[in-house]
């Protein structure tokens, strides 16, 4: 289609896409997941989410982006029936919601980097005193918006390609360094050995959704982000290859955050289920134990990193919903941009507002057998990233494999990759799609909303 745009070459799409899964989910949320569901078996259910389950949705949602060419609410409903559109249209949602909160944590992450090079960082801060404070927290959310923005409104090779193919190199490269320094810390073993070696007792229906959740939210499924970037994607590359490469770079740098910050966590003698402060609490006081100077110079640099990896998260995240007003709408890119951004940061609000500045947002709910309240941020994650993510892949799999077909979807798979049909991975990717996915998918989701909001336990 004319005018919408296109990515340069898979080279390209791939970083935009291992982009946008590469992000806060996994340098920030990741660890502290793990450290919250008991090491390494969390990390175990994870990985087999991510290859069995995860890894077919990706492909999936690519092909149907790419047959389309179009944002997720138009391909449904191109591809099935109009009633399909609110499949498309529950995934703009989730990501308005996903966005208002990210948003906000990635304005942590880059107002700490801002913070520690403006020489304004005491690094033994109190990470309470910093989410407390209204103002700083929402300049450095806006900054984080308009930036996104203004990457989003240059367009696909010009803006979301082009920053992708800078900011993920440097963020491998400072994440081997900085788990190369980890290792040299005493006590990295301890930390090695809770993140490696699995104690099956650890694996609870809990841990399982979460898992679920997390490698949901890390691969940016379930809500038609890949959807969208494969309506970029050329007829002539390889689907399957590509996700391949996009599931492996987001696990593996996944990976690598967590053999960083757990012998960090372990040589400071620190408890491992720090939760959503493990990066903006531990961290800082490791860069301090390297000196005031060299502290800070990592620290900033970590920061910043964080902060190139949450962009280009960002980017994708509001791509969805711009795509979808461009597209359905018909209204200029530009426009759609910054109306768009402007009204998730303001549904972002009360998320900026649950870390401390308001007590309403920080005690926002009890759910019923819970012990203590949860914030209005972490809410809107369990509503979004771990029930509507889980809810959406299933149905978007559901989708290609009975009302679009298995036949249609090879057809596309084929093309970028002759000899896909009859092939092994032809054959891995519709079990998963036609039986797997569906059934883990849709169990799980239903499991979580009654255990998670209505406190019932069926197991
Ligand atoms: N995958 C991103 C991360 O891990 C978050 C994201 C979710 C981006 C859904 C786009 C869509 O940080």
């Amino acid at each position: 289609m004319a005018g919408r745009g296109n990515f340069s070459s898979k080279i390209g799409f791939i970083a935009a896409a291992a982009g946008s899964a590469v992000g806060l989910g996994n340098i920030w949320k990741f660890p502290f997941e793990v450290g919250q569901g008991g090491g390494a078996a969390f990390v175990l259910v994870y990985l087999a989410f991510a290859f069995i389950l995860c890894f077919p949705v990706m492909v999936t949602e690519i092909a149907i982006g790419r047959r389309t060419q179009k944002n997720p609410v138009g391909a449904f409903s191109d591809l099935g029936f109009r009633n399909w559109r609110w499949l498309g249209i529950m995934g703009v949602l989730a990501g308005f919601l996903i966005l208002s909160f990210y948003n906000v944590v990635a304005g942590w992450a880059f107002g700490y980097f801002i913070e520690m090079v403006t020489g304004h960082f005491e690094i033994g801060q109190h990470f309470g005193e910093f989410t407390k404070n209204f103002v700083k927290v929402g300049g450095y959310g806006l900054i984080f918006m308009a930036a996104t923005a203004f990457i989003v409104s240059r367009g696909i090779s010009a803006g979301i390609e082009k920053a992708s193919k800078i900011l993920m190199p440097s963020l491998v490269i400072m994440m081997l360094g900085l788990v190369i320094y980890s290792f040299t810390l005493p006590n990295a073993g301890k930390g090695i050995e809770f993140y490696l070696l699995p104690d099956f007792s650890k694996i609870t229906l809990p841990v399982v959704y979460r898992a679920l959740g997390q490698a949901f939210f890390s691969l940016s499924l379930g809500m038609g982000a890949l959807i969208t970037y494969g309506s970029y994607v050329g007829k002539n590359d390889n689907i399957v290859s590509s996700a391949a490469i996009i599931t492996l770079a987001d696990v593996g740098i996944a990976f690598l955050a967590g053999l960083m910050m757990f012998p960090f966590v372990f040589s400071q003698n620190l408890p491992p289920t720090g939760g959503p402060g493990l990066i903006f609490v531990t961290l800082p006081g490791i860069f301090q134990s390297l000196g005031p100077v060299l502290g800070i110079v990592i620290g900033s640099v970590f920061f910043l990193l964080l902060s190139f990896a949450a962009l280009t998260s960002t980017v994708s995240l509001l791509e969805v919903p711009v795509a979808y007003v461009v597209d359905e709408h018909k209204i200029p890119r530009k426009i759609s941009v910054w109306v768009i951004a402007a009204l998730i940061f303001i549904i972002g609000i009360p998320s900026l507002l649950s870390n401390g500045a308001s007590d309403l947002f920080s005690s926002f709910i009890t759910y019923p057998g819970a012990e203590s309240a949860t914030d209005f941020m972490t809410f809107i994650g369990h509503v979004a990233n771990d029930t509507f993510l889980p809810l959406g892949g299933a149905l978007i799999v559901i989708f290609a494999a009975y009302v679009w077909k298995k036949h249609n979807l090879n057809n596309e798979l084929e093309q970028g990759f002759a000899g896909f049909k009859g092939s092994f991975v032809e054959k891995f990717i519709d079990l998963s799609i036609s039986y797997i996915a569906p059934v883990v998918l849709l169990s799980i989701f239903i499991l979580n909303v009654l255990d998670r909001f209505f406190g019932v336990q069926v197991f």
